[in-house]
């Protein structure tokens, strides 16, 4: 029989820690007959698995004694030089020595927790935001304060006031298509929140894995482009460009932040996989991602294209939902008196799943809204499982 430690035997601080009831209904949600908008998957179809195949051969025959060696805790050389140029392309400047290669960019939020987060100290966030980023953050006993948002994403004019009121140690904002609400900050509030950041000496990380999936409308520049001031740390992934199993991720810092952060990323696990980079490099510079990119975008382009028609037939007039223009997610609103968390519950027995707002609203409120993901069903599982949802929100 398994022991059951005493709970004065954990760190204080796993009581802040909330037991996601959602997770345990998701488990059924990966069960095949379910139609799932719930996980936040790219679609597997597209993953390039024989190209990776083929850069994993390259790098064992080449160099696979190197590859399966111990490596240093920044990264891999070439590849952090390949994420510069890729940061210049995206127009910000960077080199190669600013770059901290991690697992996925959740480590970032990890390790850019530990780095700042005393118990009590606030961040500021969207609100909603990430749901793994409040845990990274909460899991180092944070308080949430959300900056008020609308269409465009937040409201850089609110900042200083929050900022006085609070002194916040960061801003965390996730500016292109963001998870969970599609969203995209416009140009406009990038330069004045760039802006305000340089006044009141705003840290701000800026979470950027969606970036690369805009499917339609303009390009927007990171925030971290109009930073002048170097107020902004900026993060990205291969997750959602290549794979997350590959589980590889960045985070673009000053000198000061990055020896600081590489003695957290050395204590958590030395360094990431030297043969994960080395693949992903091999793959990236034997291969055109304009080809690959565009393939995802336009499969995502168009699964949204069909959720949203589906939506528009299916869903009562009191539902509303955000356009996003890239990504892989948009944000449901519902009436107020709606209880996402017992509508899933019905959903799951009608064999679909989508995620209940709730969780990803740091402080209070939410449970009339749903996430919906999109990338991860084929058109016609789209409208099959919109049709259920709309017929079970018809009923109330
Ligand atoms: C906003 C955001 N940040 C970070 C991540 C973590 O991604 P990864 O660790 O795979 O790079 C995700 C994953 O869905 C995300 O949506």
């Amino acid at each position: 029989m398994a022991m059951s430690f005493p709970s004065e035997l954990y760190a204080s601080r796993m009581r802040q820690l909330r037991p996601s009831t959602i997770r345990e209904i998701l488990k059924v949600a990966a069960q095949p007959e379910i139609i799932s908008f719930a996980g936040g998957l790219p679609a597997p179809e597209l993953f390039p698995v024989d190209a990776v195949r083929a850069a994993a051969d390259e790098v064992l025959t080449r160099s696979g004694r190197e590859a399966l060696q111990y490596g240093p805790s920044e990264g891999f050389p070439a590849l952090r030089e390949w994420i510069a140029h890729e940061m210049q392309s995206r127009g910000i400047q960077a080199a190669p020595a600013d770059v901290l290669v991690t697992n996925g960019s959740q480590q970032v939020l990890d390790l850019v927790a530990k780095l700042f987060i005393n118990p009590g100290d606030v961040v500021l966030t969207e609100n909603p935001t990430y749901l793994a980023a409040i845990q990274a953050f909460q899991a180092l006993e944070a308080r949430f304060v959300p900056v008020p948002t609308d269409g465009e994403g937040l409201i850089p004019e609110a900042l200083p006031e929050l900022i006085k009121q609070h002194r916040p140690k960061f801003l965390y904002t996730i500016p292109n298509f963001q998870n969970p609400t599609g969203v995209t900050l416009s140009a406009k509030r990038r330069q004045a929140l760039a802006r305000i950041a340089a006044e009141h000496q705003l840290m701000v990380l800026e979470d950027d894995p969606y970036g690369k999936l805009r499917y339609s409308g303009t390009e927007v520049p990171p925030i971290k482009h109009w930073d002048e001031a170097g107020c902004v740390l900026y993060a990205s992934t291969f997750s959602k460009t290549i794979a997350p199993g590959l589980r590889l991720g960045w985070i673009a810092a000053p000198a000061d932040v990055f020896s600081r952060l590489l003695i957290l990323k050395q204590a958590a696990d030395l360094h990431t996989s030297g043969f994960d980079q080395r693949v992903a490099l091999a793959y990236l510079t034997g291969n055109d991602q304009s080809v690959h990119l565009e393939r995802i975008r336009h499969a995502y382009g168009e699964r949204f294209a069909v959720m949203d028609a589906a939506l528009k037939v299916e869903m009562p007039a009191n539902y509303q939902w955000t356009k996003p223009e890239g990504g892989m997610f948009l944000w449901l609103t519902g009436p107020v008196e709606l209880d996402g968390l017992k509508l899933l519950e019905q959903a799951i027995k009608h064999q679909v799943a989508f995620v209940p707002g709730r969780d990803f609203f740091p402080t209070d409120g939410g449970s009339n809204y749903l996430r919906l993901n999109f990338s991860n069903s084929n058109p016609e599982r789209i409208r099959e499982g919109v049709r259920r949802l709309g017929a079970l929100c018809r009923v109330g």
